[in-house]
């Protein structure tokens, strides 16, 4: 053995899996890192208690080792699917990670018979849109619209 083969240890690979209960303070932090300025109704608090509540299954995260380095939530209303929630750790970019995750929730959405899927891309965000081209979404000439009901 040499000196190196003794430092590099076993390789440790992405996966990507549905979401435990274990991975709670994982995906608090990232979104937190990711996503400073979104509203509390979108923090981890908030949001993933609603989400196993409703279609739990859908929302899968990444991870190396018992760290989370990324997220994605998706939701089948019977007519669209979509993805939300889509990050990955600043320092795993470029590496696939967030590719295979919407090929992951993809599959899982077909899998329920959805065949369009939508997803919303903050105008503040526009660079993100290249990723999801190469993944084989297009911009479309609608105006997302929204109410909220919270407080
Ligand atoms: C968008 C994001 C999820 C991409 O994750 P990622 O793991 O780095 O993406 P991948 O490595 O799977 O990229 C796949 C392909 O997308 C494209 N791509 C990814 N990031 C890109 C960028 N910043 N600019 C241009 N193209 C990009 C490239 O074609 C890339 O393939 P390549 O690396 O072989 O060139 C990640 O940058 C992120 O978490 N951003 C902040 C959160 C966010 O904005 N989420 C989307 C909310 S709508």
């Amino acid at each position: 053995m040499t000196d190196a083969d003794s430092l590099s240890g076993p390789i440790i690979r992405p996966i990507i899996r549905m979401y435990r209960d274990s991975d709670f303070d994982g995906v608090d932090r990232l979104w937190r890192r990711v996503f400073p300025d979104d509203p509390r109704r979108n923090s981890a608090p908030q949001s993933i208690p609603r989400k196993l509540a409703f279609q739990g299954e859908l929302f899968f995260v990444a991870t190396l080792g018992s760290a989370v380095i990324g997220t994605v939530m998706a939701g089948y209303d019977g007519h669209r699917g979509w993805l939300y929630s889509v990050a990955v750790d600043p320092d795993h970019r470029r590496a696939g990670i967030g590719k295979a995750m919407v090929r992951h929730a993809e599959r899982a959405l077909r899998d329920l018979g959805c065949d369009k899927i939508n997803l919303q891309v903050r105008e503040r965000n526009a660079s993100v849109v290249a990723f999801y081209e190469s993944l084989g979404y297009a911009v479309e000439p609608v105006l997302g619209m929204g109410r909220y009901f919270g407080p």
